[in-house]
Order: structure tokens, then C-alpha cells, then sequence
């Protein structure tokens, strides 16, 4: 009997509980996002080692802009670390992503996800997926813009 492979292709991880986490030990907020900011590349080796091929993370939802200034702007500060430090940690494996509304995140956030994404293009056999500003209202709203024109049905959105 062949051993069927039951290691999922893909793996998504909402990063949730890192404000309960820093409150519980007596800690601000902030230090539970830049506790569980740390902890991305050794979660996603440990995904890549197990088998798993793409890795995404939701980092920061657009509902998320309602939190204080500084912790939204403690959350940029650790996804823009990580944009500029992965891509040399990776060591040439690992291709990133960032999707979400990359418009709405300041131009020093963008600029950093889109030089990581393209430092990162020929980079095999892994993917990294980070969300960041996303959210379904939008993204079925940009997916409307982009078919405007033609008639938006529910069907316009399963090919
Ligand atoms: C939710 O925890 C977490 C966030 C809103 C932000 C998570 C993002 C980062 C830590 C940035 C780092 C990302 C990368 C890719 C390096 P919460 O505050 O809602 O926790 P709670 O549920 O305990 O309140």
C-alpha cells in the first residue's frame, strides 16, 4: 500500500494572540508583535522542512488600522524589518509575496515589500505570502474595478 502524503502544499497562519500573549507576562502589545514578528522565519522553516511548500501569513488586516497609532506603526516597523532582512536570511530559498493594498501602508512600507518581492523573484522551491492591509471588502472590490467594464456576476469570480 502506497503511504498517502498528508503534509498540506500550503499553510496559512492568521497571526492572532500576540497582544494576549505580551499582556499576560505584563507586557505592552507592542511587545507581543515584536515577539511573534521573531518568531516568522523559524515558524516558516519549520513549515518548509516539514514539507510545505507556500506559507502565508495574515499580517495585518485593513480593521486593524483602528488600533493605535503606535502599534500600527510598531506593526509596520517589524513587517518593514522583515522585509529588508529576510530576503538575505533566506539564503536564496524562498520566494515573498506581499499582497493587500500595498497603496494604503505609507511609501517606505511599500517600497521595502516591493524591493523584497523583487530581491526575491528567482528564489526556489518556497513561497512566502504576507498580507498586509487586507481585507474581503476590498478585495472583492478591486476584483470588481478590475473586471469593470464587463458585467460582474458570481461567476466572474471562479475562473
Ligand atoms: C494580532 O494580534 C496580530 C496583529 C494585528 C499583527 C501581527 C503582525 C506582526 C507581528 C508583524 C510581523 C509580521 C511579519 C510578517 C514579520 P492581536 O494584537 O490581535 O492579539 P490578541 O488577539 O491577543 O489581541
Amino acid at each position: 500500500m502506497t503511504e498517502k502524503n498528508t503534509v498540506p502544499r500550503h499553510v496559512a497562519v492568521i497571526m492572532d494572540g500576540n497582544g494576549r500573549w505580551a499582556q499576560k507576562r505584563g507586557l505592552s502589545r507592542i511587545n507581543g508583535h515584536i515577539e511573534g514578528a521573531k518568531n516568522v522565519p523559524a515558524v516558516a522553516e519549520y513549515l518548509f522542512s516539514a514539507g510545505v511548500g507556500i506559507v502565508t501569513l495574515y499580517a495585518f488586516s485593513e480593521e486593524n488600522f483602528s488600533r493605535p497609532a503606535g502599534e500600527v506603526n510598531g506593526i509596520f516597523e517589524r513587517i518593514l524589518r522583515f522585509a529588508a532582512e529576510y530576503p538575505s536570511a533566506c539564503k536564496g530559498r524562498v520566494r515573498l509575496f506581499f499582497s493587500g493594498d500595498l497603496e494604503g501602508v505609507g511609501e517606505e512600507l511599500r517600497l521595502a515589500c516591493l524591493a523584497a518581492e523583487e530581491k526575491t523573484r528567482q528564489y526556489a522551491p518556497y513561497a512566502l505570502n504576507v498580507l498586509v492591509n487586507y481585507g474581503g471588502r476590498s478585495e472583492i472590490l478591486r476584483a470588481a474595478r478590475m473586471l469593470s467594464g464587463k458585467e460582474v456576476t458570481a461567476e466572474s469570480f471562479r475562473s
